[in-house]
């Protein structure tokens, strides 16, 4: 009987762009060469793959006992059994290395060695893990900018931050629905102070100009002379926040203090002061730990950038 291949998520053509972890590289630390090889590091480190650089050289041609010729692979992947050699290279140097490469593989049978390039990274991280990502999804990313551990460690802060600037008080912890699940169910974990939660959910804007945000869902709790710490995933012009402040202060709290993840200043309409501010981040549109594009990606567990091509 013949067994139907199974179905592979369709992975979008070579468009895809190298997903870096963080910062820009400008300084390259040692022992790396190049920047490629720095970045496939930290993008090895972030999927907790384990890593050597360049532990081992092949001799591959000897003269009276002396190697003549050798290759030294970037990376040996433990766990996969893998040589890895990354090339960023003009297609006259792939070729060069291509032939040491047949050349070690003759030498050393059994050796699992492969050749990346730039776009090769991609496959490589959809098959040995990106989040919870479907390889399909993939191409949408165009590059993670805050990791889980940067995001945790500022949530711990915060919240730290948080506890000792309410310190004898039991503050309520407001949210806005949906962005924010992932940041207030983290942030509260690190607030050691008697706190109460609750929810708000309203409607965005329609984009024409003459819609107020309404509200949804209103607070369970009565504020009445609380301190209300209003939590947010992020500011963007303002617009929403600030009217959610102004409504919150018709219900008469002893005050109210704004938390956001993140910020986009540079995008702001409406100035409305900010507490506590996670990160500061530039006007790109953002997905994941609670954000969404279209109800997508708010599972991934770090803060990715969008492609440009998915958005209108
Ligand atoms: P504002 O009223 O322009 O400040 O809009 C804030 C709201 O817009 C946030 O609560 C998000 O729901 C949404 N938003 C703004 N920028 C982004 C983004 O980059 N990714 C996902 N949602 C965003
Ligand atoms: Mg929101």
């Amino acid at each position: 009987m013949e067994v139907p291949p199974s179905p592979r998520p369709a992975m979008t053509r070579a468009r895809a762009r190298v997903p870096v972890t963080g910062a820009p590289t400008g300084d390259v630390p040692a022992p790396f060469a190049h920047n490629a090889e720095y970045e496939f590091a930290r993008i090895l480190d972030f999927y907790g793959i384990d890593w050597q650089y360049e532990p081992r050289t092949f001799p591959l041609r000897y003269d009276r006992g002396h190697v003549t010729e050798a290759f030294s692979p970037d990376f040996y992947l433990p766990d996969l059994s893998l040589y890895v050699e990354l090339t960023t290279l003009k297609p006259g140097l792939t070729a060069e290395k291509n032939r040491k490469m047949r050349l070690l593989q003759e030498l050393y049978p059994g050796t699992n060695i492969i050749m990346l390039k730039k776009q090769d990274y991609l496959r490589l991280l959809t098959k040995y893990g990106y989040g919870p990502m479907q390889p399909g999804q993939v191409p949408d990313i165009d590059r993670v900018l805050v990791t889980t551990g940067r995001l945790q460690k500022r949530v711990a802060e915060l919240g730290a931050q948080i506890s000792h600037d309410y310190t004898g008080k039991d503050p309520v912890l407001v949210g806005v629905l949906r962005g924010v699940i992932c940041f207030i169910g983290d942030l509260m974990r690190n607030i050691s102070l008697p706190t109460v939660v609750d929810f708000m959910s309203i409607s965005s804007y329609d984009g024409n100009g003459s819609a107020a945000v309404r509200i949804l869902k209103d607070l369970d709790e009565n504020i009445k002379g609380r301190d209300v710490i209003l939590v947010e995933d992020i500011v963007d012009t303002g617009m929403t926040l600030n009217h959610l402040v102004d409504y919150l202060n018709t219900k008469k709290p002893a005050s109210i203090k704004v938390c956001t993840l993140l910020d986009k200043r540079a995008r702001r309409i409406v100035n409305v002061p900010l507490g506590y501010v996670g990160f500061e981040i530039s006007d790109e549109f953002v997905v994941g730990y609670g954000l969404d594009f279209h109800q997508r990606f708010r599972n991934l567990p770090f803060i990715a950038v969008l492609k440009h091509e998915m958005l209108p």
